[in-house]
């Protein structure tokens, strides 16, 4: 069965285009390459288009007979998206909606869409679950809503089936080092620790000592990008087994805080990790950790990356073998 993976030369997109393929699927990957990478793309036909061109996804669909969708392409830098939401809204929002209309024109009906934990803003209480409200604190998280919003309208009028998948901190990278997280920019937390631990950018900045945590850094729930496209895989099979349409957090439903991860990069890494103390970022909630038990209650899915040290150890590999370092 091909399966169209929308942003499938990115991050988590091209893990799920490798885990799709060994599960006998064929992913057809559309993108853009904006932030996509061609050498990611290596487990079924390439489509090099944009969601703005609305005859592309048309053709998509119809040349490879796509009976199903899974969607990733968005931008997601989250402080940019405060400095120029426009762009977020269009990209995000309006051109999903072109995918949207032109799976309703062909008849494709299932479609995986990736949401985040950003949609919920700050919490009122951890672990979250998918009944808190979602009140989103900035463009990026809103965008991530609407696109639920509208999965939800599509469905109502139009037959959609979907499944919206709420990611914490996605991390890590393939085991067999095929795949691995290139940013441009980098601005996420363990790549720029390896990179300072191999020397390759300046000391790791730690954003807010001042936290009401612990060890006051803040806590976030990393999961690893096997495990999120894992999930894929049995969210995509869900629907084609006629599952009803469902929001799912995906974590692993611990969380670690900044210095935990400094210190699991510095037990992978055999050395310190140079580090300075900074000021908060702006918009960083302080604890974010998902309830992941409606995944596994609907899903049958779990994570089987729970430690940290695990995960970093996946991500420093594939970073000592790719030796590109992106601007910071
Ligand atoms: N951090 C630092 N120093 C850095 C980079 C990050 O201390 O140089 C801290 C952040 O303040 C945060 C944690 O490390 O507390 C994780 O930061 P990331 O940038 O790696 O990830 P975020 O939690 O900010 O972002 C992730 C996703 C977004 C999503 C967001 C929801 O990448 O797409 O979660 O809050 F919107």
């Amino acid at each position: 069965m091909n399966v169209l993976v929308v942003g499938g030369a990115g991050y988590i997109g091209s893990h799920t285009a490798k885990a799709l393929h060994r599960a006998g699927f064929t992913p057809v990957v559309f993108d853009n390459l904006v932030y996509g990478h061609r050498w990611a793309v290596r487990w079924g036909p390439f489509v090099e288009a944009d969601l703005a061109d609305k005859a592309a996804i048309l053709e998509a669909l119809r040349r490879y007979r796509i009976e199903a969708v899974i969607h990733f392409a968005a931008y997601a830098y989250v402080g940019e998206s405060m400095q120029n939401p426009a762009k977020y809204f269009r990209n995000n929002v309006a051109h999903m909606l072109n995918l949207l209309e032109a799976m309703v024109e062909v008849g494709v009906q299932p479609i995986v869409f990736s949401s985040s934990c950003a949609t919920y803003g700050i919490p009122h209480a951890v672990p979250i679950r998918e009944d808190f409200p979602q009140a989103p604190i900035n463009p990026y998280g809103e965008t991530k809503l609407m696109g639920e919003r509208m999965l939800k309208w599509f469905g109502v009028g139009h037959g959609l089936r979907w499944v919206a998948l709420r990611y914490f901190n996605a991390s890590g990278a393939d085991p067999e080092g095929e795949l691995g997280e290139v940013h441009d920019p980098e601005t996420h937390l363990i790549p720029l620790v390896i990179d300072a631990a191999l020397g390759r950018r300046p000391p790791v900045r730690i954003f807010g000592t001042d936290y009401p945590t612990p060890d006051g850094t803040a806590i976030r729930d990393y999961i690893h990008v096997d495990d999120l496209a894992s999930a894929h895989v049995r969210a995509l099979q869900y629907l084609l087994e006629g599952g009803e349409p469902v929001a799912l957090n995906l974590g692993t439903g611990q969380g670690t805080s900044v210095r935990e991860v400094i210190r699991a990069v510095e037990r992978v890494a055999l050395r310190p990790v140079p580090a300075e103390e900074a000021p908060r970022r702006p918009g960083d909630p302080p604890v974010l950790v998902a309830d992941p038990s409606l995944a596994k209650k609907v899903l049958g899915w779990e994570a089987r990356y729970q430690e940290i040290v695990d995960i970093v150890r996946t991500a420093w590999n594939f970073a000592i073998r790719h030796s590109r370092v992106s601007s910071a």
